[in-house]
């Protein structure tokens, strides 16, 4: 197996010595090539923060990050933003689709910027819409599809580059759960069939219980890990729960 990325006591800090949030707390941890990864924590415990330092979107205070060989922390901001587009695919809460852009465009755009040949975008973009179920959307615009819809439109965007690494933060945070659902299995798919390591933050149990492996966050510090192993979905929701119970708090941010 290799290691996608290795996160190696990162600090984040914000504000300054009379009023210092320790955001993330001396975090590491590594994720092999086609985890499907979990980070769960309540409200403010720096889910948010960290993927941020992760995605290459914030810089870490102190601490390495490395992305296959790279350290993304040594990085000057012309060689990120490469990086980020060659190596990263994103799926954020409220989908960030260009509006002016149809389902297709939205996606095809990810491969325009790679400069991927024209002849080659269309059969890319067919496979993996058919894959997650949006080959009847891609002529419609976001304003014409659910929530749903566009989530599944973003997600084939963040795949169709075929990225080292798909950052998720509560991306069924905005949905339905039947939308959500078929999100999750979408997810599944991807990671099961083109191999995609997936980092996704939530803070729903449900969400969490698609994973393969879980870090559970508490006031920036890794505060538990559960692995799903051969457990069932079912069962696997169920030690979420009991571990989102240990970490106390209020449970109602939590679930
Ligand atoms: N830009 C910022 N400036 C100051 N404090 C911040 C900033 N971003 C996050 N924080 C603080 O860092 C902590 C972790 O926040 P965040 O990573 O957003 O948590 P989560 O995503 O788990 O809800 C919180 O106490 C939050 O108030
Ligand atoms: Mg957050």
């Amino acid at each position: 197996m290799s290691t996608v990325l290795k996160v190696e006591n990162i600090e984040k800090y914000y504000g300054n010595k009379g009023n210092l949030t320790k955001a993330v707390d001396n975090i590491s941890f590594q994720v092999e090539k086609g985890e499907y990864i979990g980070i769960m924590g309540a409200s403010g415990s720096g889910k948010t923060t960290l993927l941020n330092c992760i995605s290459t979107i914030d810089t870490v205070t102190s601490g390495h990050i490395y992305i296959g060989e790279k350290d993304i922390t040594e990085m000057n901001s012309k060689k990120l933003s490469r990086f980020r587009r060659e190596e990263l695919g994103f799926i954020f809460q409220d989908f960030n689709l260009l509006d002016t852009l149809t389902a297709f465009e939205n996606i095809a755009l990810a491969l325009t910027i790679l400069k991927v040949p024209a002849g080659e975008i269309n059969s890319r973009i067919k496979v993996v819409a058919e894959r997650l179920g949006i080959t009847n959307v891609l002529n419609k615009y976001p304003y014409e599809i659910s929530g749903g819809e566009k989530q599944r439109v973003a997600s084939a965007r963040a795949i169709v580059t075929n990225p080292s690494l798909i950052l998720a933060d509560e991306p069924t945070g905005a949905l339905d759960s039947k939308s959500s659902r078929m999100l999750l299995e979408s997810f599944a798919k991807l990671n099961e069939e083109f191999h995609a390591t997936i980092l996704m933050v939530t803070h729903d149990a449900f969400t969490a219980s698609y994973c393969k492996r879980i870090l559970f966050i508490k006031d920036g510090k890794i505060f538990n890990e559960i692995i799903k192993g051969k457990d069932s979905r079912k069962e696997f929701f169920n030690k979420i729960i009991e571990v989102v119970t240990l970490l106390g708090g209020d449970n109602s941010n939590v679930l």
